[in-house]
């Protein structure tokens, strides 16, 4: 094996789901419970990963941000690099190094970017060259959102129905280009560490929730006019379905026992400044959507921008507010973090 020809450094951006992903069909798989639809975020919000795989390297090590990563992080990298080296035939251990555009202190660590630039870079050093379909299966096995971030613009990614998942795969449905007007304004609420970690928080609303079981029944009417929606840019259609889209998900949250509860005061705040604000416009300028923590991700467009900006830098609570655009796909660098 040629030692010279085993690195490789790939980026990624995150994405933020207007459709969400929370709950499994199968655990062991990692296959969703349901499709889901995210637009992927441009620079802003990205990774640059280089994985470089040695027979000088006694055992996996990864750094994040030039600071050696936390132990359970570097298992996770393992784990998944365990995956791409059973498909290269590959037993290196290897050096990853990954670094964030974004401040990790913004609490908006993103494990899509990160697991999307590490299946893209390591396959690349192993010299495995997988087309889109087969990179986004192999990424949503570090993280199930991770499949989206493969592709740029508007993607989903199908949860598919046989068994083994070989339906299973994220695609893009809109091009970038065609989202130049969308602008996406994070409200920063809380920087910390979440209480509980996603991949937990599904299976216990999995288990619990009989919410959850009424969510997966009217998910499929939502999704088809999301994406109807999405592909008439029908931003006055569209807003209204991310904003219920995203109650619906945590609604299923809080019904879960014991309840898992992400949003705080501020986030409620926010939902209220944003209702207000498409009355005072007298349509939809604003739409908020919240992942599995407190901070606002609020979709508008250029035009609305900075009043949006500035609606969320007067809600008490917020500590900062970023704003990014729609973005690429994994890409390969020849610049190496290393
Ligand atoms: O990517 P994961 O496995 O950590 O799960 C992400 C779940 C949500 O962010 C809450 C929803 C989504 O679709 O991104």
């Amino acid at each position: 094996m040629d030692l010279e020809g085993m690195k490789a450094t790939a980026s990624a951006r995150s994405n933020i789901a207007i459709i969400k992903y929370w709950g499994m069909r199968d655990y062991s798989l990692g296959l969703p419970s349901n499709s889901s639809i995210s637009f992927t975020m441009d620079d802003t919000l990205s990774t640059t990963t280089t994985v470089e795989f040695s027979r000088k390297c006694p055992r996996d090590s990864l750094s994040i941000d030039g600071r050696p990563a936390e132990p359970n992080e570097t298992a996770r990298a393992s784990q998944f690099l365990n995956i791409v080296r059973k498909m290269a035939g590959v037993r290196m251990r290897a050096k990853i190094a990954s670094r964030n555009t974004f401040p990790r202190s913004a609490g908006m660590a993103s494990s899509a970017s990160a697991f999307a630039a590490l299946a893209c870079a390591a396959t690349n050093a192993c010299g495995i060259k997988l087309g889109g379909k087969e990179l986004s299966q192999l990424a949503m096995l570090g993280s199930g959102s991770a499949s989206r971030s493969v592709f740029g613009g508007c993607v989903e990614w199908r949860a598919g129905a046989k068994a083994g998942g070989s339906d299973c795969y994220a695609r893009q449905i809109s091009k970038k280009e065609d989202w130049a007007h969308l602008r996406n304004a994070i409200a920063i609420v809380d920087s910390g560490k979440k209480a509980i970690g996603s991949r937990e928080g599904m299976e216990i609303t999995a288990r619990t929730s009989e919410l959850f079981a009424a969510r997966l029944k009217t998910i499929g009417k939502r999704i088809a006019e999301m994406k109807g929606a999405v592909a008439r840019r029908d931003f006055q259609k569209m807003a209204p379905l991310i904003m219920r889209e995203s109650a619906n998900m945590h609604a299923t949250m809080l019904d879960s026992w014991p309840p898992i509860i992400y949003l705080k005061e501020p986030s409620f705040a926010i939902m209220r400044k944003i209702h207000e604000l498409n009355s005072a416009h007298g349509k939809y300028v604003a739409a908020y959507t919240f992942d599995a923590g407190p901070n606002a991700h609020v979709y508008t467009t250029k035009r609305h921008e900075n009043d949006v900006i500035a609606a969320l830098r007067g809600v008490g609570g917020v500590k900062r507010v970023l704003s990014c655009g729609i973005g690429d796909g994994t890409k390969i660098s020849e610049n190496h973090l290393f």
